[in-house]
């Protein structure tokens, strides 16, 4: 499916349509704007694994779905049968990104429905043909947890804004943006947030090697909504901090931990070092449900590794001899102590960040 949506109008990141989950092509941008149609869970599966969609948020609604589209082609069978195959169908999920919390977030929540579900099969009811509800209350659930993210970024905009000086120039990584979420953003959504608001404002995108989010959609999704910006080598934020160009760096983020430690995409750690450096305030923007609060510290934050084909190769051109030896970590750990506030839908939290995360999350 493609589309020639006008520049104005919101990006759709991952939506249900006619019993299937579609996606843009996040593969495809910025060279070309379509959309694909995943009709079963398997194609929502490498749809995740191949980055068709990426960023912890977006991840997650494109999994409740892919769940929910799973389960509306189980062959009926008794409720115990039908229980493991979903069970299945979680883990095979939960094996795709294992840094982006929102995944097992959002598993968690469709998990919950069904159980709840399967628990108030009325008595007698647990034959074939009985399992419609179920069916439809997974669709309802997952295309109800891509319309909160929504809802959730434009509140934790408007909560970040108030962070961000008239005439900012602000330095983004990797792309936090509608692209990241079932749309608005979380950086990005901060940064919408301060432009509707009337403030002047100028972005600096790294471009964020190796797989270029910044280069390829952060910069793609900003000048299609009018943002200014300007592109920059990953190995130039420094000399642009020390030309006294950026007033603040904002980032999303996959995971973040009891004490504030975040995961984000590799890259991040050293901006965070370099905003300190310069006396810059470092902030991180992302929806509770990025938070992980059982894990005490950044640590425990499991890391994933992809490909050596990203850094050997720039796009499908390869750079790097045959055969040399690759290390390829997807996310970096920024400590606590170097992110001057979290900003999330429940409100703007300062270091030391332990019990408002506790409060925040309390129950969730
Ligand atoms: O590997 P990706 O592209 O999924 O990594 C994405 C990021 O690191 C984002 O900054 C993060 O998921 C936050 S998105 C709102």
């Amino acid at each position: 499916m493609s589309t020639d949506e006008g520049t104005k109008q919101e990006i759709r990141t991952v939506f249900w349509q006619d019993g299937a989950v579609v996606m843009i092509d996040q593969k495809a941008l910025p060279l070309a704007e379509r959309y694909v149609t995943c009709a079963n869970y398997r194609e929502v599966i490498a749809a995740i694994n191949d980055l068709t969609i990426r960023g912890a948020p977006a991840i997650g609604v494109a999994a409740a779905m892919g769940i929910a589209l799973s389960v509306l082609q189980l062959p009926d069978s008794p409720p115990e049968e039908f229980r493991r195959a979903f069970d299945d169908i979680c883990t095979q999920f939960a094996a795709t990104r294992p840094t982006a919390r929102n995944l097992f977030w959002a598993i968690e929540r469709m998990r919950r429905c069904f159980n709840e579900r399967l628990a108030h099969l009325p008595a007698g009811q647990d034959t074939v043909g009985s399992l419609r509800p179920i069916r439809e209350a997974l669709v309802a659930e997952a295309i109800k947890i891509g319309e909160e993210d929504i809802a959730i970024n434009r509140r934790l905009g408007q909560n970040g804004c108030g962070l961000i000086p008239d005439g900012a120039r602000i330095l983004t990584h990797c792309n936090a943006g509608a692209l990241a979420t079932a749309g608005y953003g979380t950086a990005l959504g901060v940064i919408r947030a301060a432009c509707e608001a009337g403030k002047k404002i100028h972005v600096y995108i790294d471009e964020t090697r190796p797989v270029l989010q910044g280069a390829r959609l952060t910069a793609w999704e900003l000048m299609r909504e009018g943002i200014p910006c300007t592109l920059i080598a990953d190995n130039m934020a420094g000399f642009l901090m020390q030309r006294k160009k950026v007033d603040l760096v904002i980032v999303g983020a996959d995971r973040i931990a009891g004490n504030g430690d975040t995961a984000n995409k590799i890259g991040t750690y050293p901006l965070a070092l370099l905003a300190r450096a310069h006396g810059i305030p470092f902030y991180v923007a992302a929806p509770l449900s990025t938070i992980d609060p059982a894990l005490p510290d950044g640590g425990t934050i499991p890391i994933e590794e992809r490909n050596p084909d990203e850094v050997t190769r720039c796009g499908v051109v390869r750079t790097a001899p045959e055969g040399i030896a690759v290390w390829n970590p997807a996310f970096d750990i920024t400590p606590y102590n170097l992110i001057s506030a979290i900003i999330t839908e429940a409100g703007v939290f300062r270091p030391p960040y332990e019990e408002a995360i506790k409060g925040a999350t309390r129950g969730g």
